[in-house]
């Protein structure tokens, strides 16, 4: 497995990969890798000759305030990941190699997307997604990329800016790997001590239980979403971002649910903002 650090290397990668005839998958990430990176990894080598992963713990993403310099880094281990999976190269560019002095291009996905759920909290964070991944895009050129459904939104703002830029590249959403427990997988879950950790658990239980409301015929929105934040509530430790119900995958306000609905909750845990999501 290579790793490459300039887009000028990542570039002659992808060239030679090209003129042997593969087809090329890439695997967007910021690092610290965990088994739902792996998954990703896993499916793109079911699917394409060549995976490429980016590392980037890219800065337009992040707000005044958040985690971009304490977001956990460490490329020796996350390499020896990626290479048990198989993976054929890692794309590590610093900051200067994608923004450089005078950077001044983004991507706005429209509000109606962007502007609900983490982006309300988080405003600018979809924006600095779209960028970065739409630079990888140019970069890579993947035939497929692939991402995991636990950024439920972020898979939409994606395919969003794909279907409206005509980019050329295939979108593989993977289902949320799960610890044991029900716990989504994060790279943020690291920052959890174990009291936070154990109440952590109240976010996959709530969204289950839900599930099972709307299985059993409970339609009303509201009430879904209150009986939600009614099982957080009763975990001290937490405090609710939001929870969220919006139509599946248009994102639009529902009262009764009819076809799909997204539950979309954030609730931070000490430092560690933590999202999920389940579609009913
Ligand atoms: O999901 C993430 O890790 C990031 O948002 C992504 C897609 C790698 C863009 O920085």
């Amino acid at each position: 497995m290579l790793i490459f650090h300039t887009i000028a290397e990542i570039r002659e990668f992808v060239r030679q990969a090209r003129v042997k005839g593969y087809s090329i998958g890439l695997v967007p990430t910021m690092g610290y890798l965990h088994e739902g990176h792996l998954t990703l990894m896993r499916q793109a080598k079911k699917q394409c000759d060549t995976v490429i992963i980016s590392i980037f713990v890219n800065p337009t993403q992040f707000g005044p305030g958040e985690d971009l310099a304490s977001y956990p880094r460490d490329l020796d281990r996350d390499a020896a990941m990626a290479e048990g999976v198989g993976v054929d190269a890692i794309f590590n560019p610093a900051a200067e190699e994608i923004y450089p002095s005078g950077y001044s291009t983004y991507i706005d996905v429209e509000q109606r997307i962007t502007e609900k759920l983490c982006g309300a909290s988080r405003p600018g964070h979809f924006r600095g997604v779209a960028t970065v991944v739409a630079k990888l895009f140019n970069i890579v050129k993947p035939d497929y990329a692939y991402f995991g459904q636990k950024d439920a939104q972020q898979v939409l703002v994606i395919k969003r800016m794909i279907a409206d830029l005509n980019m050329e590249v295939g979108v593989v959403t993977v289902p949320t790997v799960r610890e044991h427990d029900g716990l989504a997988m994060s790279s943020r879950n690291v920052y959890l001590d174990p009291e936070q950790r154990q109440a952590a658990l109240s976010l996959s239980s709530s969204l289950n239980r839900a599930a099972a409301e709307v299985r059993a015929g409970e339609r009303d929105a509201a009430k879904i979403r209150q009986l939600v934040i009614d099982l957080i509530k009763a975990e001290p430790l937490a405090r609710i971002d939001y929870v969220e119900i919006y139509s599946y995958p248009d994102l639009e306000p529902v009262e009764f649910i009819k076809g799909q609905a997204l539950l979309a909750l954030a609730v931070k845990f000490g430092r560690a903002r933590l999202i999920d999501n389940i579609i009913l």
